[in-house]
């Protein structure tokens, strides 16, 4: 039979390619970002605890009453935003948080703007809802351009979609692009903000900028976090979606029919969790892995790009070579044994800077052994 593909463009993506090219080759995979070192012992244990209790049928749709009530707490201590539990969903991760939001809110015909470089899962997603994504690309040194934005906004566009901290470049929103946003949703009041702050927790020198700030358009902003991230579990997927209820409303309505609710032990062990720990010091304890790492790689002929956030770090290898980045890439696997990703694998159109990018989630023996293969390319 043929099939008629819904996505006939999509194929394995980079992260696959790159971290199986990396356990082919023996290779040190900086390529996808995942921390390789143990997660919080108190995480583990509360999992523990959790184990001989009820928590092993079905949650509440929106999410385990006391995660919902944790996150209502943590949402209120670092945004100073009062969240109703209503308010809050817990998703499969901040993947399904994106995909479900997309699908109950963007119509066929209409457009979503996103940002490239781009992660690559809102472009999809986009086009699962029958709509179109236009892509705009970033300008020298991963500042946003928001009058070519701005300009790119009309009727059809439904729906703008923000990444800060930004994966891949590690930058980070400064006051003036909350202001650029702030003027964007006040000239256009039909545009909803999907703003994916995933790495909110990872800034190591600006004060996270949240989309919370923009108080005045609450009712159209949603805002996504992932535990992934925040807690070096991405392995449990599970992330969560802040909305005005009347978009919460409409998102509910497709997330019960896509998962209805995830991993309750999970949701109630998180939630026991985040009354143990405190997130802003997230910050620090990446900064030190930044800092040590760019020091090892620094007398290589690697010229690093600033990370400011998240923890990846770009870096442009112009001095070296003049390939492409997917075959550089290809190259560092098989001759260096260090595996990144191509900067342009986060582009919709073509992209020839030469810069690539690497997850420095590691623990210190891995970015040790990484940085000096690096520092001999
Ligand atoms: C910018 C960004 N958004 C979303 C995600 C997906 O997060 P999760 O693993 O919670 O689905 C990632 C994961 O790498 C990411 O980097």
């Amino acid at each position: 039979m043929q099939i008629k593909s819904k996505l006939p463009d999509v194929g394995t993506t980079i992260f696959t390619v790159m971290s199986k090219m990396a356990s082919d080759h023996q290779a040190i995979n900086l390529a996808q970002g995942f921390p390789n070192f143990p997660v919080d012992q108190r995480l583990v244990d509360q999992i523990a605890n959790n184990l001989n209790k009820p928590y092993h049928q079905y949650a509440p749709m929106p999410g385990n009453p006391n995660l919902l009530l944790a996150l209502s707490e943590l949402t209120e201590k670092h945004y100073g935003r009062q969240t109703p539990q209503e308010e809050i969903l817990v998703c499969a991760g901040a993947t399904q948080a994106i995909y479900t939001a997309i699908q109950a809110l963007v119509h066929p015909g209409e457009e979503v703007i996103i940002i490239d470089p781009a992660y690559d899962c809102y472009d999809p997603a986009v086009r699962m809802a029958g709509a179109k994504a236009v892509h705009i690309p970033m300008l020298v040194g991963f500042e946003m351009d928001w009058d070519r934005i701005e300009q790119s906004i009309h009727e059809q566009t439904r729906m703008l979609i923000v990444n800060n901290p930004h994966n891949p470049s590690g930058r980070v929103f400064r006051q003036s692009d909350v202001e650029a946003l702030r003027s964007i949703m006040q000239k256009h009041p039909h545009l909803l903000l999907l703003s994916d702050e995933v790495y909110e927790y990872i800034s190591f020198d600006e004060a996270h900028h949240s989309a919370h700030e923009l108080k005045e358009f609450r009712d159209r902003i949603l805002v996504v976090s992932s535990f992934g991230k925040s807690f070096h579990i991405t392995g449990w997927k599970l992330g969560y979606l802040i909305s005005d209820e009347a978009l919460m409303k409409e998102i509910k309505k497709v997330h019960q029919f896509l998962v209805f609710s995830v991993n309750n032990l999970a949701q109630q062990s998180l939630a026991d969790y985040l009354n143990l720990i405190d997130l802003s010091e997230l910050a620090g304890f990446y900064k030190q892995k930044r800092d040590h790492f760019a020091g090892l790689i620094a007398p290589g002929r690697f010229r690093l790009l600033p990370s400011e956030g998240t923890y990846f770090q770009a870096l442009d290898y112009s001095e070296i070579s003049k390939e492409k980045d997917t075959e550089f890439v290809q190259r560092m696997v098989r001759e260096h044994g260090v595996a990144a990703i191509p900067m342009s694998a986060f582009y919709a159109s073509e992209n020839h800077d030469r810069v690539i990018r690497l997850c420095f989630a590691k623990d210190e023996e891995t970015l040790e052994k990484a940085a000096e293969k690096l520092c001999r390319i």
